[in-house]
């Protein structure tokens, strides 16, 4: 897990967070903070061992690869905030050259930063879905205060499975 501890140490990516954090100090729905990243982490690789394809898929590599995609999916949040449009596509770029610095192969950093382009549309391959699903598993929407305000609640699992 060498990778993933630099990437928690990496200034661009702890900038991002701190940037994140700024913009949602006043926001009423959810933020995208370290714990939202850590939840969506764990839980991306819970379901890639769930699945069954850790090892076909990554080989070794899974538990590393889960991980990297939910730190660094919102990492772009704060862009959409200044007009950037889609976060997730913001957050592949920026999560480019921390996956570099962290010491991912080129071929690792593509399939990550994939997966976190993707993670609003559902993902079109194994990590990608993962997260995409991870993300929604993330939040606790059937106890959320701002739950009839928010534009999604309605189709997210957590909401449905408890609330309906
Ligand atoms: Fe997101
Ligand atoms: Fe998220």
């Amino acid at each position: 897990m060498e990778e993933i501890k630099r990437i928690l140490r990496d200034p661009e990516y702890l900038a991002c967070l701190a940037e994140n954090g700024r913009r949602e100090r006043e926001r009423i729905f959810c933020r995208h903070d370290l714990r939202h990243m850590l939840d969506v982490a764990r839980l991306t690789y819970i379901l890639l061992l769930e699945s069954g394809q850790l090892v076909e898929t990554f080989g070794v590599r899974g538990r590393e690869l889960g991980y990297a995609a939910g730190l660094l999916h919102d990492v772009g949040r704060w862009r959409q905030y200044d007009g950037n449009g889609d976060h997730a596509r913001a957050g592949a770029d920026l999560a480019g050259p921390i996956l570099a610095r962290a010491g991912f192969a080129p071929a690792e950093a593509a399939m990550i930063t994939r997966a976190v382009a993707e993670h609003r549309q559902g993902g079109t391959e194994v990590l990608g879905r993962a997260l995409s699903r991870a993300d929604d598993l993330s939040r606790e929407c059937w106890q959320c205060r701002a739950r009839e305000q928010c534009y999604k609640a309605d189709r997210m699992e957590t909401a449905a499975g408890l609330l309906r």
